[in-house]
Formats: structure tokens, C-alpha cells, sequence
């Protein structure tokens, strides 16, 4: 059988990237890790988060990974160096997409939606520094918003009390993109967007994410062959209800096989 890709997220959110992955590799098997038990990671220190990425990473590794999403900012801008140096494979890691969102703003003005990991993180400041020196970056660390998605709420009032709080005051900043640093916040869209408005652009880089992981399979000869039967499989640590209902709604797989592990 063919090798298959891992993807790894503290949660569900690395969804948003699975979905975009399946469907620009259609013959590619992924083995996707939830660390739900341990979620949100963004609060924690970045040693318990190298611990924690690396225990899951390991587990992908089992499963005979070719390449490893970290479709995760907050443990990417902790892990994703100490990844690299200790494994062989090549990793995709994310950041929040503040050089596309430089690039297209025309109001001078972006708002970046992350959590604090990720703020923390060289990446982040490495990129803000190298790419948007001279614009205004409004960062706003969305507390409370993973918790939510992670329990199955997308829209309602919670989460619009919550993102009310942290959008507009990005729009009195005159901002017209809105980077989603988190993949968790994709599964907000239609509550963000509502409250932004049609004139705000909000840039998810899972597209982009897929893309780069179809030209690192190519770079090092790791495609899979196209007529591979492709396998979807999915471990969480926590309870596999969102991860369900979220593979359901994508209808890209029927019956997809979850193991909940007892822990991690
Ligand atoms: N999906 C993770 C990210 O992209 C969630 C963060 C968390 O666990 O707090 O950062």
C-alpha cells in the first residue's frame, strides 16, 4: 500500500486543511491526529507544546507517514524547528497569512486573528517584520473561539458576542483583510463574514497549504500513483462528535473510520 500523508492538529480545526488536501491530491491516503484532549494548545507553554506535538507526531510516524501537516500555527511556531531536526521526513508547517494579506491590502490595514502561541512565536514576528513593516497590523488573540468550534458551535450568539469583540475593532482600524491564524477559524467564516461585512477579504492559507504539500510530494518523489485507492483515517484523544459531524458536512468520505484513543 501506498505511504500516506499525517495531519496533525490540536483539534478539529486541522480539517479545514484535510478538506482542501483531499481534494487537490485525490489519490494520496492521510492519517489525520486530533489531540482534542489537550485542546486549545495556544495558552500553553511552548515546552508542553513541543511535548505534545512531538507524542502525536510520533504516533503519525507509526501509521508509516511519508510528510506531516502541522496544520496547526500555535504548534508549528513552537514545534515545527524541533521537527525538523529530529525527524527525517519532510514536514508542511503554517503561519498566519499576513505576507498574502500584505500584498492585497489597499487600506494600509490588516487584522490577524491567532492565538498566543502563535503571536509568540520567531515565525510570526519574523514574517510581520520581513513582509508588513510599514502597514498596521491589528492582532487580536481569539480567547474562547477553538473551545467553541471544538464543541461544535460555528455560529450563534456565543460566538458572536465573541467575535464581535474582536472584529470590529479591526474594522474601526480600517482593516479590508482578515487573516484566519488559526485553523480552527475557517469553520467561522459565514459568522465572520457576516460581521465584517462583503468588503473585508478574510485569507485562509489551507488552499495554499495543499498546494505547497502537492509540491514537496513531487520534489521528493513521494506522489502517490494514480491509481491508488486512497484511505481517510482519523485518531482523536478526546470525543470524536465535531470530528464527525465536520467529515459529514464536507461529504468528500462515507463512513470515515474515527479511533478515539484513550489518551495521549
Ligand atoms: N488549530 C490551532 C491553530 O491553528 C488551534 C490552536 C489551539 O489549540 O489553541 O493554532
Amino acid at each position: 500500500m501506498e505511504q500516506p500523508i499525517g495531519i496533525f492538529d490540536s483539534g478539529v480545526g486541522g480539517l479545514s486543511v484535510w478538506k482542501e488536501v483531499v481534494q487537490l491530491l485525490p489519490n494520496e491516503s492521510i492519517v489525520y491526529f486530533a489531540d482534542s484532549l489537550n485542546c486549545p494548545y495556544g495558552s500553553k507553554k511552548v515546552k508542553q507544546i513541543i511535548e505534545l506535538t512531538d507524542k502525536s507526531i510520533k504516533l503519525l510516524l507509526k501509521e508509516n507517514c511519508k510528510l506531516i501537516i502541522v496544520a496547526c500555527n500555535t504548534a508549528t511556531a513552537a514545534a515545527i524547528n524541533y521537527l525538523r531536526t529530529n525527524y527525517k521526513i519532510p514536514f508542511v508547517g503554517m503561519e498566519p497569512a499576513t505576507k498574502p494579506a500584505a500584498i492585497k491590502t489597499q487600506t494600509n490595514s490588516i487584522g490577524i486573528l491567532a492565538t498566543e502561541g502563535t503571536f509568540n512565536g520567531e515565525l510570526f514576528k519574523n514574517t510581520s517584520n520581513e513582509y508588513a513593516k510599514n502597514i498596521s497590523l491589528h492582532l487580536q488573540i481569539g480567547y474562547g473561539l477553538v473551545e467553541l468550534v471544538e464543541d461544535g458551535f460555528f455560529k450563534g450568539d456565543k460566538i458572536n458576542k465573541l467575535l464581535k469583540k474582536y472584529l470590529l475593532p479591526m474594522l474601526e482600524n480600517n482593516a479590508d483583510n482578515v487573516v484566519l491564524g488559526c485553523t480552527h477559524f475557517p469553520f467561522l467564516k459565514d459568522s465572520i463574514q457576516k460581521i465584517v461585512g462583503d468588503k473585508v477579504r478574510l485569507i485562509d492559507p489551507a488552499p495554499a497549504i495543499a498546494k505547497r504539500t502537492k509540491f514537496l510530494l513531487e520534489e521528493n518523489e513521494l506522489l502517490a500513483k494514480n491509481n491508488n485507492k486512497p484511505k481517510y483515517s482519523f485518531f482523536t484523544t478526546g470525543n470524536n462528535t465535531t470530528l464527525q459531524n465536520l467529515l459529514k458536512s464536507f461529504k468528500l468520505v462515507n463512513n470515515p473510520e474515527i479511533i478515539e484513543l484513550k489518551s495521549n
